[in-house]
């Protein structure tokens, strides 16, 4: 993609980072653009959740740019990450089992200092089984509606940018499909994402572009659909 021509929403250029000595992410580049939906797909220990962390200030990034709508926030602390409209879903433990479902989602929003009210009821409109639950607690809840619930306070805190790690995890298949659903519907509306996923195959389905990322670096990249029908990454990287 031309970034002259194309706005990007996240660039990250060239980044390198890792725990301690440990060198993990290795002269990593991708881009989000205004509107779509990327997928970034790998194997276990690819490095997936570490480029999240390191996009979000929660992994320092050794060397590299990450430059959100043009400004460089390499490095900057996550809650002025958060700060700027990007939000980041984490792959575990990303709701509070002992809070209730409103809690919850008042938590996600606890910067929000207007409009508190009008954002829960278009979060509960578009994760109706969540308004019907909205006075239990998070921890009876499926791995499903969980998951459901951690993608609802995202959307109450209207990002600019959203980060999701492996939304998918740990799912029965009825239950991926639904969340890719919304995750489909909440980019529709205008939000950029940028999802990690270990189940390539629909996350490649639903994506707009797609990267590959084995041992920390690219692999591949194009349009999703292509990379779907591709031989090399079904041989690779599907299992087929
Ligand atoms: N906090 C940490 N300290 C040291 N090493 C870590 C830490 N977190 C992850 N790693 C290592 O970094 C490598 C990449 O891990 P990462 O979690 O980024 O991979 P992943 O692609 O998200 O894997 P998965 O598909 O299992 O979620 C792995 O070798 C892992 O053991
Ligand atoms: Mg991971």
């Amino acid at each position: 993609m031309d970034s002259t021509t194309t706005k990007s929403v996240l660039e990250v250029m060239h980044l390198s980072a890792g725990y301690g000595e440990v060198l993990i992410l290795n002269d990593v580049c991708l881009q989000v653009a205004e509107g779509e939906m990327v997928a970034v797909i790998g194997p276990n220990g690819a490095g997936k959740s570490t480029l999240m962390k390191a996009n979000v200030g929660l992994v320092r990034p050794r060397s590299g740019r990450v430059l959100f709508m043009g400004e460089d926030i390499a490095g900057l602390p996550p809650e002025q990450v958060v700060a700027r409209g990007i939000c980041y879903v984490p792959q575990a433990d990303n709701v509070f089992p002992s809070l209730t479902v409103q809690e919850n989602l008042e938590m996600g929003a606890y910067l929000v200092r207007r409009g508190l009210q009008e954002r829960l009821d278009r979060a509960f409109a578009l994760f109706p089984e969540l308004a019907a639950r909205r006075r239990e607690r998070a921890g009876r809840l499926s791995g499903g509606q969980r998951q459901m619930l951690a993608l609802a306070r995202a959307v109450v805190l209207e990002p600019r940018l959203l980060l999701l790690d492996e939304p998918s995890a740990g799912l029965a298949p009825r239950m991926v499909e639904l969340v890719f659903a919304k995750v489909r519907e909440i980019n529709a509306a205008g939000v950029p994402v940028l999802m990690v996923e270990q189940n390539a195959r629909e996350a490649l389905k639903l994506a707009h572009r797609a990267y590959v990322l084995a041992m920390g670096q690219n692999r591949l990249e194009g349009p999703a659909d292509e990379l779907l029908t591709s031989e090399e990454v079904a041989r690779v990287y599907l299992g087929e």
